[in-house]
C-alpha cells in the first residue's frame, strides 16, 4: 500500500513532524540515513497510537513507498546536507514529484535548489517550520514558498497538521514565490532573537535592580502571561524561574552559563536589514548581545580590571527601588520594545517582498504566527488587524492603535531604561527600540549636521530643507576665510 507523503531526516524535528503528519491520518514513509533513527521513529509511532509510519532503510525503497505524485519533505541540516539528500533520492523520484525543505535555509539556496531540481521535472517548496520539537508534534507554523502546483498536492496535510487557533484557523499558508517561504522564517527568526533579548533585559533589571527573587519572578512572568503580553516566549520564562537545580542547591537558570549560542538565522536577518536599508536595530542589539556574551572569559578579564580601576561591582547604584512600580514599569518597557521588534520584522519582509515582486500579506504572516511558531503572542491578533485595517502601513508603530499604545507606555519606557543606566545594567534591546521609536517618531533628526559633514569633507551634496535641489558648499574655504 502506497503511503500518502515520505519525510527524510530523522533528528527531533523530523521524528516529531512525521507523528504529526501520520496522527492527522495521513500515512507516512520515513527515511534517515542512520537506520536506526528510522527504527527509533516507527517503535515511537507505535507506542503513540500505532501511528501509520512506515520506516525505510535505503532511498530507493522508501521512494517507491510514496503515492505518485510523490512528495517528500526533508528536514536536515541546511546547506550541504540538503543538497545531499537532493541528489540521494532525486535518483529515484520522477516527473511531477515535489521535495519540500523544512529546514532553515538560507531562501536563495532554495531558489538555486527549486531551478536545479525543476530541470528534472521535480517540483520544490522551501518551507518554515516553526515551533521547536513540541510545535512540529503537535502543531507548528508552517510557511512553504516556492511552486503552488506542490502547495496544492499537500495543502490538505498541511492545514491539519499546523497549529490550530480558533477563530483564525490553521497557522499556514501558501507564503510565495521562490524562497520567500525561508525568508518570512528567517524574520519570524531574528523577531525571536528580539524577544528574547528584551525579555533577558528586563528579568537582568527586575533580579539586578528590583533584587526579585526567582520564586518572585515566576509570579511576575506568569501575571504578564495573563495579560497584552501573554506569549509563547513569556509563559516559557515564567517556567524556567521555577525549576530548581537537580545537580545542586538553587535554581538551575543561575547555573546556566551565560553565553548564547546560536545557528544563524538572526545574522542573516541582520544581514538582509542592511541590504535593504531597513531599520531593525532591536533584532541587531539582540544578535550583538549574542555576540558579546560570547566573550565570557574577555568579559570576566574585564570585570576585574574595571574593579582594579575604582568600578566596584555589576550594578552601580543601590537606591531604594519601589518594587511594584519597578514591575509594572518593566512590564509597559517590554510591551513597548516588543512592539518595536516586529514592527521591524514586519517592515523587512516588506522590503524584500518589493524587491523580489513576492507580493506577501503582512497580515497573513500575522495570522499564520497567532500559533504554533516560537514568537507566538496575543498581540500578533491586533497586528494582524492593524495590517487588515491598512496593508500599506508605513509602521506598525504609527497604527493608531499601537500608537496611542506606544505613548502611553513611554514614560515607563523612559523610567526603566534611565534606572538601567544609572545602575550601569545593559539593555541594549530596550534602548535600541527606544531609540528607535524617538527616531522614528520625531519630524526633524539631526542628520542635517551629518551632511554637512559629509559636503564639507567630501563634498557629497546635499537637500534643502527649504526649497528642492542639491547643493554643495565650500565649507572649508568660508570657514577659514572668517579666521
Ligand atoms: C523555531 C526556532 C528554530 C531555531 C531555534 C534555534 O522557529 O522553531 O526559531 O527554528 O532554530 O530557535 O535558533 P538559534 O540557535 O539561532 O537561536
Amino acid at each position: 500500500m502506497a503511503t500518502r507523503i515520505g519525510l527524510a531526516g530523522l533528528a527531533v524535528m523530523g521524528q516529531n513532524l512525521a507523528l504529526n503528519i501520520a496522527e492527522k491520518g495521513f500515512p507516512i514513509s520515513v527515511y534517515n540515513r542512520t537506520t536506526s533513527k528510522v527504527d527509533e521513529t516507527v517503535q515511537r509511532a507505535k507506542k503513540e497510537g500505532n501511528l501509520p509510519v512506515y520506516g525505510f532503510h535505503d532511498p530507493e525503497s522508501f521512494v517507491n513507498s510514496i503515492q505518485k505524485p510523490r512528495v517528500i519533505i526533508m528536514l536536515v541540516k541546511a546547506g550541504a546536507p540538503v543538497d545531499q539528500t537532493i541528489k540521494t533520492l532525486s535518483a529515484y523520484m520522477e516527473e511531477g514529484d515535489c521535495i519540500i525543505d523544512g529546514g532553515n535555509e538560507w531562501y536563495e539556496n532554495t531558489e538555486r535548489r527549486e531551478k536545479a531540481v525543476a530541470e528534472r521535472g521535480l517540483l520544490y517548496l522551501g518551507m518554515g517550520v516553526s515551533g521547536g520539537e513540541e510545535g512540529a508534534r503537535n502543531g507548528p507554523s508552517l510557511m512553504p514558498g516556492g511552486s503552488y502546483k506542490a502547495y496544492e498536492y499537500i495543502k490538505d496535510i498541511l492545514l491539519k497538521v499546523a497549529a490550530q487557533v480558533p477563530g483564525s484557523g490553521p497557522c499556514v499558508t501558501y507564503i510565495g514565490k521562490g524562497g520567500s517561504g525561508n525568508f518570512v522564517k528567517m524574520v519570524h527568526n531574528g523577531i525571536e532573537y528580539g524577544d528574547m533579548q528584551l525579555i533577558a533585559e528586563a528579568y537582568d533589571v527586575l533580579k539586578s535592580v528590583g533584587k526579585l527573587s526567582n520564586r518572585e519572578l515566576h509570579a511576575v512572568f506568569s501575571e504578564w502571561n495573563k495579560g497584552e503580553l501573554l506569549s509563547f516566549l513569556i509563559e516559557i520564562t515564567a517556567d524556567i524561574f521555577k525549576i530548581e537545580d537537580d545537580k545542586g542547591d538553587g535554581y538551575l537558570v543561575d547555573k546556566v552559563l551565560d553565553k548564547t549560542g546560536m545557528k544563524g538565522t538572526g545574522k542573516w536577518t541582520v544581514q538582509q536589514a542592511a541590504e535593504l536599508s531597513v531599520p531593525a536595530p532591536t533584532i541587531e542589539a539582540s544578535l550583538d548581545a549574542r555576540f558579546i556574551s560570547g566573550l565570557k572569559e574577555e568579559r570576566v578579564q574585564a570585570a576585574k580590571v574595571f574593579k582594579e580601576s575604582g568600578l566596584c561591582g555589576d550594578i552601580l547604584t543601590d537606591q531604594e527601588i519601589d518594587k511594584k512600580q519597578l514591575i509594572e514599569d518593566v512590564r509597559r518597557a517590554l510591551y513597548a520594545s516588543k512592539i518595536c521588534s516586529y514592527a521591524q520584522g514586519m517592515n523587512l519582509v516588506r522590503a524584500k517582498s518589493m524587491e523580489k515582486g513576492w507580493g506577501l500579506k503582512l497580515g497573513e504572516l500575522a495570522r499564520i504566527w497567532k500559533g504554533g511558531c516560537i514568537i507566538r503572542a496575543i498581540f500578533l491578533d491586533r497586528i494582524k488587524q492593524a495590517y487588515d485595517r491598512n496593508p500599506d502601513l508605513p509602521n506598525l508603530l504609527v497604527d493608531p492603535e499601537f500608537a496611542k499604545e506606544m505613548v502611553e507606555r513611554q514614560s515607563a519606557w523612559r523610567r526603566v531604561v534611565s534606572l538601567a543606566v544609572d545602575s550601569g545594567i545593559s539593555m541594549p534591546g530596550m534602548t535600541a527600540s527606544l531609540a528607535y521609536f524617538d527616531s522614528y517618531r520625531r519630524e526633524r533628526l539631526p542628520a542635517n549636521l551629518v551632511q554637512a559633514q559629509r559636503d564639507y569633507f567630501g563634498a557629497h551634496t546635499y537637500e534643502r530643507a527649504d526649497f528642492d535641489g542639491s547643493f554643495h558648499t565650500e565649507w572649508f574655504k568660508i570657514a577659514k576665510s572668517k579666521l
